[in-house]
């Protein structure tokens, strides 16, 4: 008998499944610009807020904007067979049922529980970073809220030994959580409607900064644009642009939930292309832009801060105080729309595990006025909270990063292998410059990957082994295909 970890779905029941000819209740109200919308929310966030102004300080100084490129160029590779894949099998998992029709279930399980690490954790790692915004915004106006009760409980200290920190728990972390899961419990379509505005005010913040910085840059900062290498790899010099576009890959992460909102776009075959690709071309062009004005603004050596915008904003002096409330603003909603777009991910892929039978089956249950999937929705929300709660932010960042490039990793593999297996199959979208797009894909998240720490791997090695115990106990038991 064959190995059931090498069974596949097979891709006439995805076909059914994605034409609606098999119920499964979830509500296609999305159009292109929505899914546009919905990568964007969820692509621009702490990566931009936050990590821009310690890889240009730490790394790769103003030429952090081509730190920028290279980690837009191993999205791109990435993005274009997830889009490939999204248009072809236009169903909720995204990767995981990518990896399910190609190279069978146990892959698709392993992928599918490294998603977990990257929605789940990021939504959480995005709340504390939101904590961090808002508590700020807050004392600004006069209110201010106590250190123990907007910190987690847990830290890791520099020999990476966990250590309390005094604090009791992050409220204003669980806080957005809960608020968003209460959205995302409610319905799609609310919750894209909410998406587009926040996306609007991050976005027009955003354009603001760029628009009346630009006129605040001292092109001397900009010089030298490569600062020499310090003698340390990594430090400033071509390995530092390297070294810092794996630190802001996490800037880039969230353009591949578009796929797993697939089942509930009107039209997945023309629109998923669109609100993948562009929403990456999007963000990539902002990114750059921003990083530009910051470094040029203030001296890069000066960056190293949680809000490094802000440090550029003041740097220009009163001119352009008037912003400052604004980027916090922006900041609060940019980051509201991350979380809402990873726990939606979130749930959408538990759902699809449960639908194949490989996760509990109450994941996979409907709710029979909203539309949503509610018990995976509820439990997502309480396991983001819990985290976002009590644990420190430093370890599920680059936790996040590797489940994601290990996603991506699959999904070119899997392009790579159905060509080949099954050429015939309507592609509605095709990677362009077939196989070198799949191969580069594979090789720089690879590179980009091997640039994270050591403690990460090991973790994410405890937690596939957590995953695989849950397959043999449950999955492989109860799978339907
Ligand atoms: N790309 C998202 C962010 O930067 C995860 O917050």
């Amino acid at each position: 008998m064959a190995n059931p970890l090498f069974t596949k779905k097979p891709m006439d029941v995805l076909m059914k499944e994605a034409s609606g000819e098999s119920s499964h209740g979830l509500k296609r109200t999305l159009g292109k610009v929505n899914l546009i919308a919905l990568g964007i929310g969820a692509v621009i966030g702490a990566g931009i807020f936050v990590l821009t102004g310690q890889a240009a300080a730490q790394y790769a100084g103003p030429a952090v904007a081509l730190s920028f490129i290279v980690s837009a160029l191993a999205c791109a590779f990435a993005g274009l067979c997830y889009a490939e894949f999204a248009a072809m099998i236009p169903i909720a998992g995204s990767a995981y049922t990518y990896a399910y029709a190609t190279m069978g279930r146990g892959v698709a399980w392993i992928i599918g529980w490294a998603l977990v690490l990257e929605y789940l954790f990021a939504g959480s790692t995005v709340a504390v970073g939101w904590s961090g915004y808002t508590v700020n915004f807050l004392d600004s106006i006069g209110i201010h809220i106590p250190p123990e009760l907007a910190n987690a409980p847990l830290t890791f200290d520099e020999h990476h030994n966990l250590v309390l920190t005094g604090a009791v728990f992050n409220l204003p972390a669980a806080f957005i959580v809960t608020i968003v899961t209460m959205l995302l419990y409610r319905g799609i379509k609310e919750s894209a409607t909410f998406n587009n505005l926040v996306v609007l005010i991050k976005l027009s913040v955003i354009f603001l900064f760029i628009i009346f910085g630009w006129q605040y840059i001292v092109s001397d900062n900009w010089v030298p644009f490569i600062p020499e290498n310090t003698g340390t790899f990594g430090q400033y010099g071509v390995s530092g642009i390297l070294r810092a576009s794996a630190v802001i890959f996490f800037a880039y992460i969230g353009f591949d939930a578009v796929s797993t909102a697939a089942q509930e776009a009107k039209n997945p075959q023309k629109d998923m292309p669109w609100g993948i690709l562009g929403s990456l071309f999007i963000c990539t062009i902002v990114y750059i832009l921003v990083s530009l004005v910051m470094t040029g603004i203030a001296p890069y050596t000066e960056l190293n801060t949680a809000a490094p915008i802000a440090v550029a904003i003041d740097k220009a002096g009163t001119g352009l105080q008037w912003l400052s409330p604004f980027i916090k603003i922006g900041a609060i909603a940019g980051l509201t729309s991350v979380i809402l777009v990873m726990l939606m991910g979130q749930t959408r892929i538990f759902y699809s595990m449960a639908n194949d039978g490989l996760f509990f089956k109450p994941f996979s249950e409907v709710h029979s006025n909203f539309g949503t999937p509610h018990v995976s929705t509820l439990v997502t929300g309480s396991v983001a909270l819990v985290a976002s709660g009590l644990l420190p932010i430093s370890v599920l960042g680059e936790l996040v990063s590797i489940g994601t490039l290990l996603a991506f990793i699959i999904v070119c593999l899997g392009i790579l292998i159905l060509r080949y297996k099954s050429p015939d199959l309507p592609r509605p979208f095709k990677t362009p410059l077939f196989p070198v797009v799949p191969i580069l894909g594979v090789i720089c998240c690879g590179a980009v990957m091997s640039f994270l720490n050591q403690l990460t791997f090991i973790i994410c090695g405890i937690w596939l082994v957590i995953g695989l115990f849950i397959y043999f106990a449950y999955g492989q038991r109860h799978a339907r295909y």
